[in-house]
């Protein structure tokens, strides 16, 4: 009796998680693909953080520019916290290329623009010019692997480390 009584309840667990619906959560709407993010909200949101900071030298000398006023400062922390949030839009099922090596790329950004966030915040106009480049190179990284006309070129990597 005591035997049957388990295997019963053995087999109730075992069909109640089987018969389980993966877990659902938000209905998060993915339609927009990875170039319509890259063009609409990466890309301005970076130009956001680029263009704050920076000088030119030409016959006129050196002109050297950077965000004075709180509304200047706010395009700063806009850009940056935008592409700090995006690497969340990059790494949702439906876009994310595979769960590795997209996911670490997308967190490298992440991390670079919130550190350009933080510098901004401060208004240290020389950090958020580093970090700047910063930002730029976690851009290529993935670029480099995942921008190509080979759609399967990023993957051959993706297994090594
Ligand atoms: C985790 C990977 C990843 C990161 C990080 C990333 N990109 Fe991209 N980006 C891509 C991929 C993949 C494409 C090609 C999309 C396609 O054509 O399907 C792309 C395409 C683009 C395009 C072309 C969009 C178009 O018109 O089709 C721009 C512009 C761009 N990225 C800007 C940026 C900028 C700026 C950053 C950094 C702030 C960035 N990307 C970071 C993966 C990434």
């Amino acid at each position: 009796m005591q035997t049957r009584i388990l295997i019963v309840t053995v087999g109730a667990l075992l069909a109640a998680s089987c018969g389980e619906e993966p877990p659902s959560g938000p209905p998060f709407r993915t339609e927009t693909s990875v170039s319509m993010l890259m063009a609409n909200i990466l890309d301005p949101a970076a130009d956001l953080l680029w263009d704050a900071v920076g000088t030119v030298i030409d016959e006129n000398g050196e002109t050297t520019w950077e965000p004075e006023t709180e509304e200047e400062w706010l395009q700063v922390r806009l850009g940056a916290m935008a592409l700090a949030e995006s690497a969340n839009l990059l790494m949702m099922d439906g876009r994310a290329r595979d769960q590795d090596q997209w996911i670490r790329l997308a967190e490298d950004m992440a991390d670079a623009a919130m550190q350009a966030f933080e510098a901004a915040e401060a208004r240290d106009v020389q950090r958020v010019f580093d970090l700047g480049e910063v930002v730029y190179n976690s851009c290529n990284n993935c670029h480099t692997l995942y921008w190509v006309d080979d759609e399967d070129r990023g993957r051959v990597v993706e297994s090594g480390s």
